[in-house]
């Protein structure tokens, strides 16, 4: 066991009324709560304000978001780079207690957190508590990295008598640019792993969700880190290419899109300065292969989770699903029946499993596709939007049938799932076809058959394999979250590894 007595959070119960319906008054109270999302230093120059909506209702105004100037993003990066050798000095175990302390702030403020998960980013309270509890173990998993590899060097060999040894530092000044998909966990996750390894971080936080991230970064000065050492720099797409193209950054740690993250690596290679290292975590075509052993209940179970939770805006949620042409009516029907049961509307309603997608972009975007798969003549079926849905940006859960994934140009983020019929003796070219996305992010496999899951287990180029269950919120820890090819640079969210991918690593040799 390399992380003793470290434990996750514990969540919320939400099926304990006890528990439940005291949350649910605390939550309206703190419904016309009115946010701003600010650089963490801001001169008194005149900037944008945007408005920040509820994504389902567009006319409910959530807060503010003041954006960061150009001479301000450069102001806070030498901010944060004079501070860096301080915090780098104080050594893993001050660091760690202070991301610790953060958490424990997060913990208290759960309320204020769970109310912006849903009206910022249009969450529902299942997925804002699973939101909150993600923040709080990457805080507290990546403080006790901080204490297992930068509190003391690694003695290494001294053959000839001297003494040798190895420790880890922070690079310097590392740029966070985070996804509105996860505006708390993933905006937390990245600093934290950062800052933990002893680099400083100006974070950039998704257009559409800074009011989160803007409580996150109080909470963490307020547990004793420095203002200059993690600064807040909301804006749009042209604040962080301000942030990547400074020469004095020294890292990139980016969550989105893979050509954004394609845009960023050659910005970076383009520039003058000290070769940044970039820690990408992009899309995926994410596939889940059903074969006739499959048990049909637990199959509906985890599809529908898979595609649909979160109205299937998690870079880990299901696209394509094939299923063994022995089974397909049935197992369709089975699916379809759970697909149907789902219960579309606003996300701040207990009842609701399927919210609204981000913004209108996401929605055209989504709609685009669904009308071009309907020209293609294979059976689309789409459930019907509740009234009001207008007001924000619903997508009706859609289930596509097609060919083979190969048909699919992009991944398509939201509440759409494509259905691929197979043949048994076409297993090994399925594989194939998924694999020639190159994407690798996560695959699902349910079988009951052992030797098929060693021969997909052996052929399949995915960051995250799930047999047997869905394939959607990997666990701190247990399933450490990261993909491959087009999906991301690696290392895991969550892991062993992911930490020391931060840091420069110094050898010290003394002779006697
Ligand atoms: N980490 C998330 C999940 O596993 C993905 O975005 O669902």
């Amino acid at each position: 066991d390399i992380f003793p007595g470290r434990k996750n959070s514990a969540g919320i119960d939400l099926s304990d009324p006890l528990v439940l319906e005291p949350l649910q008054e605390r939550l309206a109270a703190l419904d016309d709560r009115h946010w701003t999302a600010e650089p963490t230093f801001m001169s008194g120059a005149e900037a944008e304000i945007a408005p920040i909506n509820k994504p389902h209702d567009l006319s409910a105004e959530v807060g503010t978001r003041r954006d960061t100037l150009d001479f301000e993003v450069e102001e806070a990066i030498t901010r944060a780079e004079a501070i860096q050798p301080g915090w780098d000095r104080l050594g893993g175990e001050k660091r760690a207690m202070l991301l610790e302390a953060a958490a424990d702030l997060f913990e208290e403020h759960t309320d204020e957190f769970l109310s912006l998960c849903q009206r910022e980013a249009g969450k529902t309270l299942l997925d804002a508590v699973l939101e909150l509890r993600e923040a709080v173990d990457f805080l507290r998993f990546y403080a006790n990295e901080a204490r297992r590899q930068f509190t003391r060097p690694i003695p290494l060999p001294g053959p000839t008598g001297e003494e040798n040894r190895l420790s880890l530092h922070g690079r310097g000044v590392f740029a966070c640019i985070s996804p509105w998909n996860f505006p708390l966990a993933i905006f937390i996750g990245t600093p934290a792993a950062a800052l933990a390894a002893g680099n400083t971080v100006v974070a950039k936080p998704a257009e559409q969700t800074p009011l989160i991230a803007a409580l996150a970064v109080r909470l963490c000065h307020e547990a004793g880190i420095p203002e200059e050492a993690f600064q807040l720099l909301p804006g749009a797409g042209e604040v962080g290419e301000m942030i990547t193209s400074d020469p004095r950054i020294a890292g990139v740690a980016f969550t989105g899109s893979t050509q954004t993250a394609q845009a960023i690596n050659r910005g970076l290679a383009a520039r003058e300065g000290p070769i940044a290292t970039l820690i990408a975590e992009t899309g995926g075509q994410n596939a889940m292969i059903v074969d006739s052993t499959a048990l049909p209940e637990q199959v509906t179970r985890d599809v529908v989770s898979s595609a649909f939770q979160s109205a299937g805006q998690r870079c880990s949620a299901l696209r394509v699903l094939y299923i063994q042409d022995d089974v397909y009516d049935e197992m369709l029907q089975m699916i379809r029946g759970g697909f149907e049961a789902l219960s579309i509307g606003n996300p701040e309603h207990l009842a609701t499993d399927v919210g609204p997608v981000i913004d209108p972009d996401a929605k055209s975007s989504l709609e685009r596709h669904v009308a071009r798969r309907k020209k293609g003549g294979l059976p689309v079926w789409r459930r019907r939007l509740h009234r009001g849905a207008n007001a924000g940006c619903f997508v009706a859960p859609t289930i596509i049938e097609m060919d083979s994934i190969l048909d699919l140009k992009r991944e398509n983020f939201g509440p759409i799932l494509h259905v691929v019929r197979y043949k048994a003796a076409d297993l090994e070219r399925v594989i194939e076809d998924i694999n020639a996305t190159g994407f690798g992010l996560t695959m699902g496999l349910h079988s009951r058959n052992d030797d098929t899951r060693a021969f997909v287990e052996s052929r399949i180029k995915v960051g995250n394999f799930y047999v047997n269950r869905n394939q959607i919120g990997a666990v701190v820890e247990s399933q450490p979250f990261g993909g491959e090819g087009l999906s991301g640079t690696g290392p895991k969210a969550g892991g062993p590894h992911y930490v020391q991918r931060f840091a420069t690593e110094r050898v010290v040799s003394i002779d006697t």
